[in-house]
């Protein structure tokens, strides 16, 4: 979905974790045309002459480590001396995980927790101290729909999700008198390469998008315009809350098809 709303982050330093590919590679473009500094942090390097071509800087992180998130941090401040906007966005949801939770192995419930869980934690830390001294910034926590509802085998996946959601308002609030805004988003189905692998425990592409009010699942460009508006000025009064984008998926209760009250 192209928008033809225009943001002007000039100057700007956005750092966008997962950025590589999906929902993060839209919002890092976005930024981008919007005039940002915009650094692409993944552990995915293998599209970095591409991204670099764009015009985006490349880091190559794995943000389960916080080593790495704090260097990236400092690497940024190095090269731009002030980061703007972090958009923590980097999550796993392996098939093995696609399970009911008695079946599924300590390994990849811990490595999930590890990646997106304490990775936003960590990045959201050393960000912190860096917009604390400059006293401005935002964080946006990609969170997901599946944050609030239930569905069936997710339930690693989902917890932490909604955990993602209570660190935007634990932290907006701890935060905002520093100036710094703190908020996450929760998109529905997105088409994005983590979707596609796991298309055919969701029933299929129809059954998927049928679960959506508007009969279809998102463009990450969608999820991307809400990240400019939270980020941007005219949501100055925005912190410690979460928007859904997910086409009316979490209202969708009375009216459910029979996949979803099975
Ligand atoms: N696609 C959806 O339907 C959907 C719905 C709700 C929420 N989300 C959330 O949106 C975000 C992006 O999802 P997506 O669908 O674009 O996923 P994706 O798998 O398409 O992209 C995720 C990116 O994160 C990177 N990444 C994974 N582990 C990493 C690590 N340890 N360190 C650094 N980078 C790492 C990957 O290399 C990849 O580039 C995630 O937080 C996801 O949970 C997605």
């Amino acid at each position: 979905m192209a928008s033809n709303v225009r943001y002007d982050f000039s100057n700007r330093i956005v750092i966008v974790t997962g950025g590589a590919n999906g929902i993060g590679l839209a919002i890092c473009r976005r930024f981008a045309a919007s005039g940002a500094h915009v650094v692409c942090a993944d552990r995915d390097s293998s599209n970095e002459s591409t991204l670099a071509a764009e015009g985006l800087s490349f880091y190559r992180i794995d943000v389960s480590q916080e080593t790495e998130c704090e260097a990236l941090v400092h690497w940024t401040m190095q090269k731009f001396n002030r980061i703007d906007v972090l958009v923590n966005n980097a999550a796993i949801q392996p098939s093995a995980s696609y399970r009911p939770i008695d079946d599924v192995a300590a390994a990849v419930y811990q490595r999930m927790m590890e990646v997106n869980l304490a990775g936003y934690f960590y990045m959201a830390k050393h960000t912190f101290k860096q917009m604390k001294a400059q006293r401005s910034g935002v964080v946006v926590n990609i969170a997901s729909a599946q944050g609030y509802r239930t569905a069936r085998e997710v339930g690693v996946y989902g917890p932490i999700k909604a955990a993602n959601l209570m660190q935007a308002r634990q932290w907006g609030v701890e935060y905002a008198r520093h100036g710094i805004r703190v908020v996450s988003v929760s998109p529905g189905a997105i088409d994005t390469p983590m979707v596609r692998a796991n298309l055919e425990v969701q029933g299929g592409a129809a059954a998927l998008a049928n679960r959506h009010p508007l009969g279809r699942i998102g463009e990450p460009e969608e999820i991307a315009g809400a990240v400019m508006w939270l980020a941007s000025d005219d949501a100055s009064f925005v912190t410690a809350t979460d928007l859904l984008v997910d086409g009316g998926l979490n209202a969708f209760g009375a009216f459910a098809d029979p996949y979803e009250v099975e």
